[in-house]
C-alpha cells in the first residue's frame, strides 16, 4: 500500500514541479511518464550514452572477518551478491570474497542458510566461491581490482577485466582499526596500500568511475586526508575517522534474529544501504541520494551509531545506482521518493567490537546449567575479556614509558584535524605493529582499535628501538588464549 502511495506522490510532485520551474526544458508530455523515468526527467542527460550502458558493470564484493560471532560480515556479503544478480550483473562480473566458515558452520541453526535480515530470505544460494578461506588475502584483493591474474594465489581467477568504459563498485565490510580494515589472513589492509592500488588502477586507465562502499569501524580513516580528487573514484564510510560502526539484527535488541541466532545478523550502514537499494527502482535514484538516506538510518542516537562520510569526487554522487548496481524490474515501479525514505524500520546495534561479547554470552545465557555448552561458552568470553584486557593495558603502559605518566594518554589518543591523515609514515606504523605484537602478541580483530595510539607514536618521532625497549617491559609475557597467540604471523 504505502508504494502505491509513494508512487503517487511522485507522479504529484512531478506535475508540481512542472507547474512552478517555468525555465525547465521539461513539456508535459514529458512529465506524463511512469515514474520509473522519472531520472530522466530530473537527468536529461541520462538518455546518452552517459547512463553507463556502454560499459560493463564489475563489483568486488569482500567480507573480512571469520568466525561464527562474525556471522554478519559474510552476511552482508552474500545479500550484496544476490542484489546485484537481480540488478542484472552476470556472475562473472562479480567476484566475491568470504571465508565461508558460516553456512555449515555447527552453530548455524539453518544448515546451508544465511540470512541477513531477522525476517530476510536465504542470501547464500548460489553465491561463488571466488576466494574463501586462506584465499581471503589483501594480496589476492589488489590483484583482483588490478585485473592481474599473475599475481593471484589459488581461487577461482576472476578478476575485475574491465575497459576504460566500464563502472566498478566495491564493497568491503568487516572490523577495522585507525588506517587499517581487517582479512581473515595476514596481514591486515592498510590504507596506504589501498589507496596506492587504487591509483594504479586509475592511471591504467580501466575504468570509468569506481564506486567504493566502506563498513568498518574508524573506516573514514582509511580515506580521510589519504583518497585524492580527480581519479573517479565516489567513496561512503559507515563511520569517520574516530568511531566505530555497528552491528544489527543482534540478541536481545529490537528488531532481533530469530530466537536460535546466537549472534548478529548484518550491519546498520551495510543494510541501510542495501534494504533501501532492494525495494527501490535504482535508476530514479542518485548515489548522494541514498548517501543520505544511509546517513540518516545510521546516525548516531543515545547510545549507538556512527556518522556516514563520503569521500573523492563527490560530483560522481549525482550519478544514477543503475550504473553500479544495476536494477531489479521488478521494483520498475517503485520509484525513490523522499517521502518514503524513512518508512525504513530504524534498529537497535551493537558496536562492532562488542559483537563477539554478545554472541558468547548469548551461548552462555542459553546453554543448560552444567552443560559442556555453557562451561565452553564461559571459557571463550573470559577468553577475549582477558586478551582485551591485556592489550589495553600493554598499549597504556607503552604510551606512559615512552611519554611520561600525564603525557602518555594524551599524546596516544590525540586525534588529527579532519583533512589530514592517521599518520605521515606508513611504513612506521607497520614496524611498530610488528614490534609490539612481537613481543605482547597479536593485536587481532579488537586490537586494531589502537592502530591510533601506535600511529602517534610514529607522529612523535619515536624510533623502532626505544618501542621495543617499551614493549619488552611492558609485555613480560603474553597470554597464550587464540586471541593473542602470533601463530598467523603479524598483521602488518
Ligand atoms: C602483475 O603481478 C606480477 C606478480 O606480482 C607482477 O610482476 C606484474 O608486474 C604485475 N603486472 C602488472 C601489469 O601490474
Ligand atoms: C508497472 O506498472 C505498469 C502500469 O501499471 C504495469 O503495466 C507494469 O506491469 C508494472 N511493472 C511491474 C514490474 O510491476
Amino acid at each position: 500500500m504505502t508504494r502505491h502511495v509513494a508512487v503517487a506522490l511522485t507522479l504529484l510532485s512531478l506535475l508540481a514541479i512542472s507547474g512552478t520551474s517555468s525555465g525547465s526544458r521539461a513539456t508535459v508530455d514529458d512529465v506524463i511518464r511512469l515514474p520509473s523515468q522519472a531520472s530522466n526527467f530530473f537527468h536529461p542527460d541520462n538518455n546518452n550514452d552517459e547512463d553507463g550502458s556502454s560499459g560493463t558493470r564489475w563489483a568486488v564484493l569482500i567480507a573480512g572477518s571469520n568466525g561464527y560471532w562474525n556471522y554478519r560480515h559474510q552476511a552482508d556479503v552474500c545479500h550484496a551478491y544476490q542484489l546485484l544478480r537481480k540488478g542484472g550483473l552476470k556472475e562473472e562480473n562479480i567476484i566475491v570474497f568470504m571465508y565461508d566458515d558460516i553456512a555449515h558452520h555447527r552453530e548455524n541453526p539453518r544448515p546451508g542458510v544465511i540470512i541477513n535480515n531477522p525476517k530476510g530470505e536465504d542470501v547464500y544460494k548460489g553465491v561463488p566461491k571466488d576466494y574463501t578461506g586462506d584465499e581471503v588475502t589483501v594480496g589476492n584483493f589488489f590483484a583482483v581490482l588490478l585485473g592481474n591474474k599473475t599475481a593471484l594465489t589459488g581461487g577461482s581467477g576472476k578478476v575485475v577485466d574491465s575497459g576504460p568504459n566500464d563502472h566498478i563498485f566495491v564493497y568491503y565490510t568487516d572490523h577495522g582499526g585507525p588506517g587499517v580494515l581487517g582479512m581473515p589472513t595476514n596481514p591486515y589492509l592498510y590504507a596506504d596500500d589501498l589507496i596506492d592500488v587504487l591509483k594504479k588502477k586509475h592511471a591504467s586507465g580501466t575504468y570509468k568511475s569506481l564506486v567504493f562502499y566502506l563498513e568498518a569501524c574508524e573506516s573514514g580513516s582509511i580515506f580521510e586526508g589519504l583518497l585524492p580528487e580527480g581519479l573517479n573514484i565516489y567513496a561512503t564510510t559507515a563511520s569517520n575517522a574516530d568511531e566505530s560502526s555497528w552491528g544489527t539484527y543482534c540478541p536481545g535488541e529490537t528488531p532481533s534474529p530469530p530466537p536460535e541466532y546466537e549472534t548478529c545478523l548484518g550491519d546498520l550502514y551495510s543494510i541501510a544501504w542495501m534494504e533501501d537499494s532492494d525495494i527501490h527502482n535504482l535508476k530514479t535514484e542518485t548515489l548522494h541520494q541514498q548517501y543520505e538516506l544511509v546517513k540518516k538510518r545510521t546516525a548516531p542516537g543515545n547510545s549507538y551509531g556512527s556518522h556516514v562520510m563520503q569521500y573523492g569526487d563527490i560530483g560522481l554522487s549525482q550519478q544514477d545506482l543503475f550504473r553500479y548496481l544495476g536494477t531489479n524490474p521488478a521494483n520498475d515501479n517503485f520509484t525513490f521518493v523522499e517521502e518514503n525514505l524513512l518508512k525504513l524500520p530504524s534498529a537497535k546495534a551493537v558496536n562492532q567490537r562488542d559483537a563477539d561479547l554478545i554472541h558468547f554470552w548469548d551461548k552462555y545465557r542459553k546453554a543448560p546449567e552444567g552443560s559442556a555448552r555453557k562451561v565452553q561458552a564461559q571459557k571463550d568470553f573470559v577468553e577475549a575479556m582477558s586478551h582485551r584486557m591485556h592489550i589495553d593495558h600493554s598499549v597504556k603502559l607503552i604510551g606512559k614509558l615512552l611519554f611520561g605518566i600525564e603525557k602518555g594518554p594524551e599524546v596516544l589518543g590525540a586525534v588529527r584535524p579532519a583533512g589530514q591523515p592517521l599518520v605521515d609514515n606508513w611504513d612506521c606504523l607497520k614496524e611498530m605493529v610488528r614490534t609490539f605484537e612481537t613481543h605482547c602478541g597479536s593485536l587481532s580483530q579488537y586490537g586494531m582499535k589502537h592502530m591510533r595510539a601506535l600511529a602517534n607514536i610514529c607522529n612523535a618521532g619515536i624510533q623502532k628501538e626505544q618501542m621495543a625497549e617499551a614493549s619488552a617491559q611492558s609485555c613480560a609475557s603474553f597470554p597464550s588464549g587464540p586471541w593473542s597467540s602470533l601463530a598467523k604471523g603479524f598483521s602488518a
